[in-house]
């Protein structure tokens, strides 16, 4: 409950921050890598892949941005947090982009969030040292 909580709010404030008119579609791409059981080493470049054939021919924000979390908790002012995110920038459109793994302690609860026009969260995967 705690997480979904967190990620919302956090979304919401997202959202504002983009100043979207209202009329537009709003697109939440699926991502579909890193999932359950992926493995990431510190330090390596891994893809984040996401699904784009549910775009709607006019979004509100193609600009993407891939923001690290864990356990439900959004990064904030640490590398790959969003002050300072994985990747930022791209085209929505690209569904996938490669990012660096930074350098965290090793976990089995870490998440990606990709943002356009809203955020998908995906479940927790590892990060090695
Ligand atoms: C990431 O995608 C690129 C381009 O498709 C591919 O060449 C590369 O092998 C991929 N990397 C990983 C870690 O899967
Ligand atoms: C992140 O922000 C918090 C609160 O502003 C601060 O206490 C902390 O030192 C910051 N951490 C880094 C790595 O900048």
């Amino acid at each position: 409950m705690f997480k979904y909580a967190t990620f919302a709010a956090i979304a919401l404030l997202a959202s504002f921050t983009n100043a979207r008119p209202a009329t537009l579609d709003v697109f939440v791409p699926p991502v579909t890598s890193p999932t359950t059981g992926t493995v990431w080493k510190v330090g390596t470049q891994q893809n984040v892949t996401w699904d784009t054939s549910n775009a709607p021919s006019q979004i509100t924000n193609s600009q993407g941005r891939v923001v690290l979390a864990q356990g439900g908790a959004l990064f904030t002012n640490q590398t790959g947090g969003l002050d300072d995110p994985l990747a930022s920038g791209f085209d929505i459109l690209l569904g996938s982009i490669t990012v660096t793994v930074p350098d965290v302690p090793a976990a089995d609860n870490y998440q990606i969030v990709l943002f356009g026009d809203s955020g998908d969260i995906t479940p927790e995967f590892t990060i090695e040292e």
